[in-house]
């Protein structure tokens, strides 16, 4: 069984798309895969709920735990890849997960490190994606999905899907309609690579 680990950190409604996506196009008998565990690093992320109540193993890890720590960012991740590993993931799935990663981290899960990020990268890595691109004057906006590197927002992209930014579109508005695409195209990449072996 190829075991998919999703990493979360706030409502995970990419996460819930992912899960819908593999039971209505019966991942486990196609590829078998599946969702195998659902990681937050924060308690009340919404996400979890919507995880337990599928039946899919759930762990939180808190990064201000580790905020005393010499080297919080490295402890952290080390923590995180020991909850990770025994599941022996083919994918690392970062659905909303809103941490900077260690490079040794990245280096860990070499290849299997998937992100979805609200634009079009590489345009407007980083925080507030729609603000900038609605400050921009950009016509069109977007969201990617990409293997992660260990630079920030980038490695090489497996997907992509573009929206018209509309007069008078608010952040929201706008996130709104790229959050639809993302649910769209983050399940068909994942799915692409599962068919890939
Ligand atoms: C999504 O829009 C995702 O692209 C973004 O956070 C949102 C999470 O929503 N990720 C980033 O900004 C990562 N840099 P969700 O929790 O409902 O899936």
């Amino acid at each position: 069984m190829k075991n998919i680990v999703i990493l979360i950190s706030g409502g995970g409604s990419n996460m819930a798309a992912i899960v819908k996506a593999a039971q209505r196009d019966a991942w486990e008998d196609k590829y078998q895969a599946r969702v195998a565990a659902v990681i937050s690093n924060r308690a009340d992320a919404g996400g979890l709920a919507f995880a337990r109540e599928h039946a899919i193993p759930t762990a939180v890890l808190s990064h201000q735990d580790f905020a005393q720590h010499a080297q919080p960012r490295e402890a952290f991740d080390a923590a995180l890849q020991t909850l990770i590993d025994p599941y022996q993931p083919f994918l690392v799935v970062l659905a909303g997960f809103m941490r900077i990663l260690t490079p040794g981290f990245v280096q860990h899960y070499d290849q299997r490190l998937l992100n979805i990020h609200p634009s079009l990268l590489p345009a407007f890595a980083g925080l507030h994606t729609h603000e900038r691109a609605i400050e921009a004057g950009c016509r069109y906006a977007g969201a990617t999905v990409h293997r992660v590197t260990a630079e920030l927002d980038h490695g090489p992209i497996l997907a992509q899907a573009v929206v018209p930014v509309l007069p008078g579109d608010t952040a929201d508005q706008l996130a709104a309609r790229v959050l639809t695409q993302e649910h769209r195209i983050y399940p068909a990449a994942i799915a692409e690579l599962l068919r890939a072996g």
